[in-house]
């Protein structure tokens, strides 16, 4: 495929002050969030949950990407369209997972590499096929007593770079998740510190393997307080941490950065995008969220297909108070109709 092509898709997905949903929760964790509602996750009830968010009218106005899990990307809506073409019909751009999970790095105590590069040419064809065009392998990085180790962050950057280059080759657009946890017990300075080494090495590695720069999105941690950490850092430190470390780090060719939520309130993810927005930077400054953009859906739902209008009523504001977000717009007063 033409580099021009993966250019495209990589802007339209932020454009206009859209950004993604995360919804390719593996197995495991779609039933460990489906057990905090009291639902069973079966087949069928996965589906119902994810065809109630990708049928939510309007949503395409804040959502231009959404992540599948390879189970998601084989099903299709109550009418027997298949999710992928669902998205693709209202303009949102179907991606799908592809790493397979996060392992111990032998040799290195409680640090972890992302498997999946194995046989990983031959799956990124199929998902093509089935209709995706971009893709999401995340790298997890956790901070700790003397770690992470740079065998660690390098073996990780190493994955997302061999990632990368593959992605692009199949016609896909790779979303590069290094994520930093944000659930130790560390100060924003530390994170800010891990942040940038684990930037420069998975930019080093991507530019060593190939990987055209503009073909491709970043999903970065925010630069916060650990949730441990009894300080923590207000919206406005977080937003000129987070600026100065990516102008730092990231080369302005990246046309878009998406933050994941890591275990932040639907709030506090919204406040801090909005906040990092008002600081601003070269790349579209977007949202890559998945429990930042669903937990109060979710609890909406219920497990109830009745209350499926109401989970779509209150995903379509999340979505919308994150693109308000993007540009710098939102308010707390804005949240105040659908908490009440
Ligand atoms: P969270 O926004 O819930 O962190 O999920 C985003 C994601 O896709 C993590 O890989």
């Amino acid at each position: 495929m033409a580099a021009q092509e993966l250019h495209e898709i990589a802007r339209a997905i932020v454009a206009g002050h859209k950004g993604i949903l995360a919804a390719d929760e593996s197995s495991g964790t779609i039933k460990k969030r489906f057990d905090a509602i009291g639902v069973e996750s079966t087949e069928e009830s996965r589906r119902f949950y994810r065809g109630l968010l990708f049928t939510t009218s309007g949503m395409e106005e804040s959502i231009g990407g959404v992540i599948l899990y390879d189970e998601t990307i084989r099903q299709s809506a109550d009418d027997g369209t298949p999710f992928a073409e669902v998205l693709a019909s209202k303009g949102v751009v179907p991606g799908i997972k592809v790493d397979t999970g996060a392992q111990d790095l032998a040799g290195f105590p409680g640090e972890k590499v992302t498997e999946g590069l194995d046989g990983l040419r031959a799956r990124l064809g199929e998902y093509r096929e089935l209709g995706a065009r971009f893709a999401k392998w995340r790298a997890v990085i956790t901070i700790g007593d003397s770690i992470p180790t740079v065998a660690c962050i390098r073996a990780n950057a190493h994955a997302l770079a061999r990632y990368a280059a593959l992605c692009q080759e199949a016609g896909l657009v790779p979303i590069v998740e290094p994520e930093v946890l944000m659930d130790a017990d560390n100060t924003i300075e530390r994170c800010y510190d891990v942040t940038a080494r684990t930037l420069k090495w998975t930019f080093h590695e991507l530019v060593v393997q190939g990987v055209d720069l503009r073909g491709t999105l970043l999903k970065p941690n925010m630069v916060i307080s650990g949730k441990g950490c009894p300080e923590q850092a207000p919206a406005e430190r977080i937003a000129e941490l987070t600026i100065d470390c990516f102008l730092r780090h990231v080369p302005a060719a990246v046309p878009g950065i998406v933050f994941l939520s890591g275990g932040q309130s639907e709030v506090e993810a919204t406040e801090n995008l909005n906040a990092i927005n008002r600081v601003g930077g070269p790349w579209p400054l977007s949202f890559s969220y998945g429990r930042a953009l669903q937990a109060s859906a979710l609890k909406a739902w219920a497990g109830d297909k009745a209350n499926a209008e109401a989970a779509q009523t209150v995903f379509a504001h999340r979505a919308r108070m994150n693109s308000l977000a993007v540009g710098g717009e939102w308010s707390a007063e804005l949240e105040q109709p659908v908490a009440a």
